[in-house]
């Protein structure tokens, strides 16, 4: 018995064949445990021998079945692991790239050109106290230009800027002339929608202030603006315009001349001289802050655009609506270039 159970024990090619195999040699009514329970029949005498037998035998096959069972697991143990392998040079299954907006290129391609002219670069805040949006920028609440752009204001009496020239303020209060500063950001009026407005839309703001600055160094920086977008032939124009913080006033295109035959005047933003009330307000920030006045005497240009405009005619997108409506058919246009 012993034998034929070591040659099936051997035989055995899985656990489960093993199981039965151990089931019926040393299983509860297997043969060697009826072996054992038939001690009893025999006379006494017998009996030590013949159970002292049965016992090598089980201690045999016992061991070769533990023995066995081993090898099987073991064997199983590598099955399992050779079919969970990572093959590591199965060509990749290829994600979808994501892509930088184009209202994040266009800012890439502005903050470019102006720090190569020196400009230190800057984010402000988009909640806002109203004294940094309106009143320090020659705004006060009577003044009608307030309802030119019609405000966001939060319960707290705070507001979301109506434009990036809050950074105008909060930047002269924090350094001294002479500066070059530009600030990006998101802007807010509340106003309907439609393919030219948008509830939320983004600016560039530019400050420049030292002594003697004139109208011809903020035209001369706007044609470089041009040129750095649109090439050496770019051309810019100037049209006079009210703003309340700049005196005088202008609004400013530039010349969109592109092989599509799209040619014509882009109106981009607002500029002009920095008003003499923006620089007494800035004093008077930093002398409740502390620090010196140091804006007397100053002089300086500041300027506003807004990089949808760009945007939209550079990549031929007709509604400014699209930039933020998520929709994966107009953003996915640019995916993987930067
Ligand atoms: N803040 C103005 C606007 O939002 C733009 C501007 C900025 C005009 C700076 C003059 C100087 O329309």
């Amino acid at each position: 018995m012993q034998e034929q159970a070591i040659q099936e024990i051997a035989a055995a090619q899985d656990l489960d064949t093993l199981q039965q195999v151990k089931t019926r040699y040393v299983g509860k009514k297997g043969l060697v445990t009826q072996e054992l329970g038939a001690l009893g029949k025999l006379p006494p005498e017998e009996r030590k021998a013949r159970g002292a037998e049965i016992n090598v035998v089980r201690t045999a096959i016992q061991a070769a079945l533990d023995e066995r069972e081993g090898v099987l697991k073991r064997e199983a143990l590598d099955a399992r692991l050779r079919g969970e392998a990572i093959d590591v040079t199965l060509p990749g299954l290829g994600l979808p790239a994501g892509g930088l907006h184009p209202i994040t290129r266009v800012y890439s391609e502005l903050t470019d050109i102006y720090r190569r002219m020196g400009y230190e670069v800057v984010e402000g805040p988009e909640v806002e106290e109203e004294h940094y949006n309106f009143e320090a920028l020659n705004i006060p609440w009577y003044h009608p230009a307030r309802e030119l752009q019609d405000t966001f204001w939060l319960e707290d009496g705070r507001l979301l800027r109506t434009h990036t020239s809050n950074m105008q303020i909060r930047y002269m209060v924090e350094h001294e002339p002479p500066l070059k500063m530009v600030s990006r950001g998101k802007v807010y009026r509340y106003e309907a929608t439609d393919a030219t407005h948008e509830a939320m839309f983004h600016q560039l703001e530019g400050l420049v202030v030292g002594d003697g600055i004139s109208m011809a160094d903020l035209k001369g920086t706007i044609a470089e603006m041009a040129r750095g977008l649109y090439g050496a032939g770019a051309k810019v124009r100037f049209q006079p315009s009210y703003y309340p913080f700049v005196e005088p006033g202008a609004d400013f295109a530039v010349y969109w001349d592109n092989p599509r035959g799209e040619s014509k005047w882009l109106e981009l933003g607002g500029c002009g001289m920095v008003h003499p009330n923006v620089f007494r307000a800035v004093d008077d920030l930093r002398e409740q802050a502390g620090k010196e006045r140091v804006y007397e005497g100053k002089t300086g240009f500041a300027f506003g655009l807004g990089p949808e405009r760009i945007a939209m005619l550079k990549y031929g997108i007709p509604d400014i609506r699209y930039f933020y409506a998520n929709d994966p058919k107009v953003m996915g246009q640019f995916r993987g270039e930067l």
